[in-house]
């Protein structure tokens, strides 16, 4: 019996899963979302709100920069609140209202950067800001100046005087005093900077009502791909298109229906720790640097570290980050041989270089299918790729790029969508701008 048939998944897990996996984008913004989710939560109970919103507020805490898919924006943040905040909180709350769980958090991260501006934020372009959101945005600001800092004991004085001094142009002043209050408190300090805080925040609110069925919780996954996917128009689809072809080859294989779903699962979740990588090594046209190549190998065990905080995904999680081990031992990051590698993790790795190859990037264009053939056979001569897998691809070679174009199509349409409802130049325009740039040979690391 699968894991799926005996326990659900709680989304409370996913959601750290997720966030941890977006604060890896940069060392500096480790904890970012967990602290903001504590001290909003922290705010909401000196303002004894009702425990529905302080659910919602701890999931729009641990969510609330999703939106933001380049480190320089990240960064950014950090030091100020540009205008163009408001983007990332638009697109933001674009990528997550869709799953219905979430739809309240994606309304309150979607004014997250509105100034109070002495009552005018009540209100942001015609549409009601509700005091949730400001609620984010001060637990937002106090988070960003909190840091990692060690001594932050020896830092409180100053961080309650930087706020002071903007309630009510940037703050909503009962807010403030409500922040002002608990910031008293030295435990509040010490739990940001020491505290493992994804074991405490289920604590202060119970989240099992949060159980996700199998679907459910693709729907989820499939914002994380998104995510993973909208950091860089060379990755872009990416994701959608290998958990398409890794499910059909799955059921080609004669997996159950519950497992399709799982490995439909796995594959967006494939390349969850490429957010460790940075832009210029995911988007480098040349051979990459030795030190380029380690960050990329580190990409998969990211994957697999973040996965095993989720309750009841331990097959899903060796589908998902397996897929850059090698039959022949040679592969990263366990080195896993042979039989040691189990077959819907083979089918992941071939989902993987199929769709990476035959897809469109902006550099080049995808390869034809003799192409595509010979460079299969040829990591099936090396001992690299598993020869049944990829038997199985070649005797239903249409079907399944029919499939993967299909889904990545459909994953291209709803990200344009969403970026052109941020009226942010998107990453598709990139593309379609970009896509007469010549092909240029691979490196002999493909990069999958
Ligand atoms: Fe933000
Ligand atoms: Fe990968
Ligand atoms: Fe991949």
């Amino acid at each position: 019996m699968s894991e799926f048939e005996q326990n659900d998944v709680n989304m409370f897990d996913l959601l750290i899963c997720l966030t941890k996996a977006v604060d890896l984008i940069s060392h500096e913004l480790e904890n970012h979302h967990q602290q903001v989710a504590y001290l909003a939560l922290r705010i909401a109970e000196q303002l004894r709100l009702p425990v529905e919103q302080k659910k919602d507020l701890i999931l729009a805490g641990l969510l609330h920069d999703v939106g933001t898919i380049s480190l320089d924006e990240r960064l950014e943040l950090i030091e100020n609140e540009p205008l163009t905040a408001q983007n990332h909180a638009l697109r933001g709350a674009k990528l997550i209202e869709g799953f219905s769980p979430l739809h309240h958090a994606a309304d309150i991260i979607r004014f997250h950067h509105v100034p109070w501006n002495y009552g005018e934020g009540n209100f942001f372009q015609g549409n009601r800001v509700s005091q949730l959101s400001h609620i984010l945005h001060l637990a937002d600001r106090v988070a960003v100046l909190t840091g990692s800092n060690q001594n932050i004991l020896g830092k409180v004085k100053e961080i309650r005087k930087a706020i002071l001094s903007q309630k009510g142009r940037n703050f909503q002043p009962e807010l403030a005093d409500a922040f002002l209050e608990i910031s008293a408190q030295e435990y509040i300090w010490l739990d940001l900077v020491y505290s493992p805080l994804i074991y405490i925040l289920p604590k202060a609110v119970t989240f099992d009502t949060l159980e996700l069925s199998l679907d459910e919780v693709i729907g989820l996954t499939g914002i994380f791909s998104n995510i993973i996917d909208s950091r860089s128009p060379f990755t872009a689809y990416h994701s959608a298109g290998v958990a398409s072809t890794a499910e059909k080859l799955a059921e080609l294989a004669g997996f159950s229906e519950v497992e399709c779903k799982m490995m439909l699962v796995a594959g967006n979740l494939h390349d969850l720790g490429k957010l460790a990588v940075r832009r210029e090594v995911l988007e480098k046209q040349d051979r990459l640097n030795a030190e380029e190549f380690n960050e990329i190998r580190s990409h998969t065990f990211h994957t697999y570290r973040l996965l095993e905080l989720i309750k009841g995904f331990e097959t899903i999680n060796q589908w998902a980050s397996f897929h850059h081990e090698k039959l022949n031992g040679k592969g990263y990051p366990f080195h896993l041989k042979g039989a040691n590698i189990p077959l819907g993790s083979r089918i992941m790795a071939v989902a993987d270089i199929f769709t990476a190859i035959s897809e469109n990037r902006p550099y080049r264009q995808g390869m034809e299918q003799q192409e595509v053939v010979s460079v299969l056979q040829s990591m099936v001569g090396d001992g690299a790729i598993c020869p049944k897998v990829v038997a199985l691809l070649l005797s239903n070679y249409e079907l399944i790029d029919e499939t993967r174009k299909t889904a990545q199509q459909k994953a291209r349409y709803s990200f344009t969508v969403s970026l052109t409802e941020t009226r942010k130049k998107s990453a598709i325009l990139q593309i379609e701008e970009d896509s007469s740039v010549n092909f240029l040979p691979e490196d002999e690391e493909l990069k999958v």
